[in-house]
């Protein structure tokens, strides 16, 4: 079954086609990134306007390279949420008419589940295995970080989330406090692996006997230090960088680990922009061979958002109906 994925929750216009929820056919993704940039995070009214522009084009061509026409595609498949509602409008309306005018079903996925969902996906059909369920997901991207417990697909029970900030939204603010531009995860990420913090340590908030994150703690600390500190060298600034992602990576590999133990289950998904993040991805490695747990992270490209998450994860809910 070949479903065709539409994706335009933010700023990346992304279509794709899958095939059977695991084989990537394509993936098209565009982003104006660059148009936010300077303004130091994402405008909606800009974003929406890109969506408009791109996603009769990345359609087009996220079929071509699929080699694939309309009658080869069995269902459609579209962000419903989260997202800015300006974008995903766009995403919605072109999947609705494109689902009505093939006659086939439109399918509404959420984005978030999604990321996690990129784990199952692969474009080699020779790949032998997928992840192991039950699982533990944590979801770690610029708008939400939550872990869920995932017993079979398409179900996913929630677990905790942040209280306030995303991790990727503290990785974005903290940037911005240090002056380094928009978006903040890659550059902190780059940053902090030529440093080490030295003396200096942030800690994230406990939240003790819950699931739950706060990440807007240690970007307040971030700011006072900066303050206390400024101007800040650029030895300085490393360092800062360095003792922040630490604190996040920190007590997103603890709480993970812990819920593994609470509910038993030997693998753990990981998805959203800042599972791109070198030290959390090491740091899970690491602990991964340690507990033999089965830790799965997607390539850095599908650890963004894109259409392949949601054209896979749409299959299972076909399946479900
Ligand atoms: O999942 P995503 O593409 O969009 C949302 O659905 O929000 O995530 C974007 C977020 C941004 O906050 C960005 O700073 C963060 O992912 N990010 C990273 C890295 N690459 C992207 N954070 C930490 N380290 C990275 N290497
Ligand atoms: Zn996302």
């Amino acid at each position: 079954m070949n479903i065709l994925g539409i994706e335009t929750s933010c700023d990346e216009t992304s279509a794709a086609v899958v095939k059977d929820g695991r084989f990537i056919l394509s993936n098209v993704v565009v982003s104006s990134l660059k148009s936010h940039a300077k303004f130091g995070g994402i405008i909606p009214e800009i974003a929406s306007r890109r969506q408009l522009e791109c996603i009769t084009p990345v359609v087009d061509k996220a079929l071509s390279e699929a080699k694939c026409n309309l009658n080869d595609i069995q269902a459609v498949a579209v962000t419903a949420k989260p997202g800015l509602i300006g974008s995903l409008i766009v995403g919605i309306s072109f999947a609705r008419a494109f689902a009505e005018q093939i006659n086939q079903p439109l399918i509404e996925v959420d984005h978030v589940k999604a990321h996690l969902y990129a784990n199952f996906l692969t474009r080699n059909k020779n790949t032998p295995q997928q992840p192991k369920l039950p699982a533990i997901g944590l979801v770690v991207s610029g708008g939400h970080t939550q872990l869920y417990q995932i017993k079979k697909m398409p179900h996913f029970r929630l677990l905790g989330q942040t209280r306030d900030d995303a991790a990727g939204e503290a990785f974005d603010k903290v940037a911005r406090i240090l002056g380094l531009g928009y978006p903040g995860g890659p550059v902190i990420d780059r940053l902090a692996e030529s440093h080490t913090s030295d003396n200096l340590t942030f800690k994230a908030a406990e939240m003790p006997n819950t699931f739950d994150f706060s990440f807007s703690g240690v970007k307040t600390a971030v700011l006072y230090h900066h303050q206390k500190k400024s101007p800040l060298t650029k030895k300085q600034t490393g360092q800062t960088a360095h003792a922040f992602q630490e604190s996040v990576v920190d007590i997103l590999v603890r709480k993970s680990l812990a819920a593994c133990r609470k509910y038993k289950a030997q693998t753990l998904l990981i998805g959203g922009g800042v599972a791109a993040n070198s030290r959390l991805r090491n740091a899970l490695e690491n602990q991964g061979k340690k507990l033999n747990l089965a830790i799965h992270v997607p390539p850095i490209p599908l650890c963004l958002d894109n259409a392949a998450m949601i054209a896979g994860l749409a299959y299972h809910q076909v399946k479900n109906f």
